[in-house]
């Protein structure tokens, strides 16, 4: 019996300690499945699209991942600044602002885009007269805005006071709000995806926007370590009931950048998408020593000489320095009789063609804070004063010259990218639609030019300005049309943009009967993907994107609100596969 017991007791004991070590094992078991089930169900729904449609292996969700190197690093986002210093200071340069107000325009001035022209169309040729001729400036205006102008220049502040910014930080700025705030998500998924960690402060106009947002804010935002600013906390309500009725999405570009809290702002418009890290480009030799980076648009300048008599800069009519974008090394003196083939903005003291698209833009607020002062001043009167007189009716929206226009006044340096935009589209009986602009990748670009100029440009030093013009004519034509080797940067995808509703309203590009699209509209285009060393098919990879976030992972956007999501997923899928199957 002892014995017994003692064997019964020694295996009971032996057995409840190999219960709790079971136990135990089962509970590591199963902490390691929740993880991993955590962690699993998005990359696996993943891998299965992409499965299905035979894509490279580059996320479509990059979430999963991202939170996994967040865990590694602070934030830099999350510490506020003082909200009362902040809001006094920019009160007190919106008093400036409004002191300096600009509100007649004389009625001749054309509105942006009203002229149709631009595209340097043949036998235009922007010399002095042909931009004077665009619009008749009263001198007795001239003279008045000038001396306004003058009385800004002495009381706008020297620089952008430091508490409104978080010395040293860098991250990416978007606009925000009902259809922007669906559109920045896919642009901020695209930046991710390129392997880029910058922090994204995506700025809301109005507190009745951040309302309409609380889940894009609170919710889907952090997961991509981005958040939303609203732009009177940072201004206060005072500023934003002073600004004029009416302000436009793009007059808020220099708005939403005064409000980031980031000293070193990469601003991207909501509907352009990065196709390259971003990020090293904030340490950059060319990011640091300019402060500025900007890209061009199509066209021409077609600033209004009378510009630089207003913000007194003296335009050199007998010395011309450039060929368009490129600089010629030249102490020939013009003869009045040149000006009738010179054009006005190749002449010393002119801002540099071409003009400028605005959808990107790198700016660092310490070097470039008094520019960015006034840019917000060339916006505030842009409507009624400005974007008229820098642009002259050209296409595009308004606030797209005001940086630059602003950096020159001022001396301040920029570089502009020198290779021309590659437009996507596709082509239909009735011609070429173009949907989206490549802008292409600022530090080869930069790398590109320099090179261009060393060894060809500054050699030709010694020639004569007309052969400086035909060599640097030939190197336009040769090496920076949009189709150079320059690698694309940025996807503009400006019209029409890539939201569903948008899409499904369109007749001209929607079959209703079909539910899907006639065309697919970026031709084919693909990228190389540095980050995953593989050819992407664009729009392929934009519309599992958002067949994803719409349909599989259903993430909320208020943009959606009262609309049948099934509908779409269905015009989504059905797109899916009638034009999306990739090639390869
Ligand atoms: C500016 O224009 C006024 C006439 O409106 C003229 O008297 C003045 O000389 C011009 N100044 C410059 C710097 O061109
Ligand atoms: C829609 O697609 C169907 C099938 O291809 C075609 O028969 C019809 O004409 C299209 N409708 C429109 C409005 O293009």
């Amino acid at each position: 019996m002892r014995k017994q017991d003692f064997v019964t007791d020694t295996m009971s004991k032996f057995s409840s300690r190999g219960h709790i070590h079971r136990i135990r094992v089962f509970i590591i078991v199963a902490l390691v499945i929740v993880v991993l089930l955590l962690r699993v169900p998005s990359s696996v729904q993943t891998y299965a699209k992409l499965k299905d449609h035979s894509t490279p292996q580059i996320p479509i969700n990059p979430i999963v991942q991202l939170q996994e190197q967040l865990s590694q690093q602070v934030l830099g986002v999350k510490k506020g600044l003082d909200k009362s210093a902040v809001n006094q200071y920019w009160d007190d340069v919106f008093a400036i602002y409004r002191k300096h107000n600009i509100n007649n325009t004389p009625s001749q001035m054309p509105v942006p885009g009203s002229e149709g022209y631009g595209f340097d169309p043949t036998g235009m040729n922007p010399t002095k007269s042909f931009l004077e001729a665009r619009t008749k400036i009263p001198d007795s205006l001239v003279r008045d805005i000038k001396r306004v102008f003058g009385s800004l220049m002495t009381d706008l502040p020297k620089q952008l006071l430091p508490a409104t910014y978080k010395s040293g930080s860098s991250g990416v700025v978007m606009i925000g709000g009902g259809r922007f705030s669906w559109l920045s998500y896919l642009s901020i998924l695209s930046l991710r995806r390129t392997g880029s960690n910058l922090p994204v402060e995506v700025i809301l106009p109005t507190y009745k926007e951040y309302e309409e947002e609380l889940d894009f804010c609170k919710l889907t935002l952090p997961k991509l370590n981005a958040m939303c600013i609203v732009a009177p906390e940072v201004l206060g309500e005072s500023v934003m009931i002073s600004l004029p009725e009416k302000f436009k999405s793009y007059q808020y570009k220099s708005l939403a950048i005064i409000s980031s809290t980031f000293q070193n702002v990469f601003l991207l418009d909501s509907d352009n998408i990065v196709l390259r890290n971003p990020d090293h480009i904030f340490n950059s030799k060319l990011f640091k020593s300019v402060g500025l980076i900007t890209w061009p648009d199509y066209w021409r300048r077609s600033t209004h000489p009378v510009f630089y008599n207003i913000t007194n800069i003296n335009v050199n009519l007998k010395r011309r320095t450039r060929y368009n974008r490129f600089p010629l090394v030249s102490n020939e003196d013009l003869k009045e009789s040149d000006l009738k083939d010179v054009p006005f903005h190749d002449l010393d003291g002119a801002v540099p063609d071409l003009s400028t698209e605005s959808g990107q833009l790198f700016i660092n607020k310490k070097t470039h804070g008094r520019s960015l002062l006034l840019a917000t001043y060339f916006n505030m009167y842009g409507p009624k004063f400005f974007y008229r007189l820098l642009g002259q009716g050209a296409p595009g929206d308004g606030d797209k010259d005001t940086f630059v226009a602003a950096a020159h006044v001022l001396g301040e340096d920029f570089y502009q990218v020198k290779s021309f935009i590659q437009t996507v589209g596709h082509f239909e009986p009735d011609g070429f639609h173009g949907v989206a602009m490549l802008q292409k990748d600022p530090l080869k670009d930069f790398e590109f030019y320099s090179q261009e100029l060393k060894t060809k440009l500054l050699p030709a030093k010694d020639k004569s300005l007309a052969e400086q013009v035909e060599i640097a004519k030939s190197i336009e034509q040769e090496h920076f049309t949009g189709q150079n080797t320059v690698p694309p940067f940025t996807v503009h995808c400006n019209f029409p943009k890539l939201d569903p509703l948008d899409l499904m309203s369109r007749e001209s590009i929607y079959n209703a009967t079909e539910n899907r699209l006639k065309y697919k509209m970026f031709n084919g285009f693909t990228y190389i993907s540095p980050a995953h060393e593989q050819e992407v098919e664009f729009e392929h990879h934009q519309w599992l994107t958002i067949e994803d976030t719409l349909c599989h992972q259903k993430v909320h956007f208020s943009h959606f609100d009262n609309h049948d999501l099934k509908h779409i997923c269905q015009f989504i899928a059905n797109h899916l596969s009638t034009f999306q199957k990739p090639t390869t």
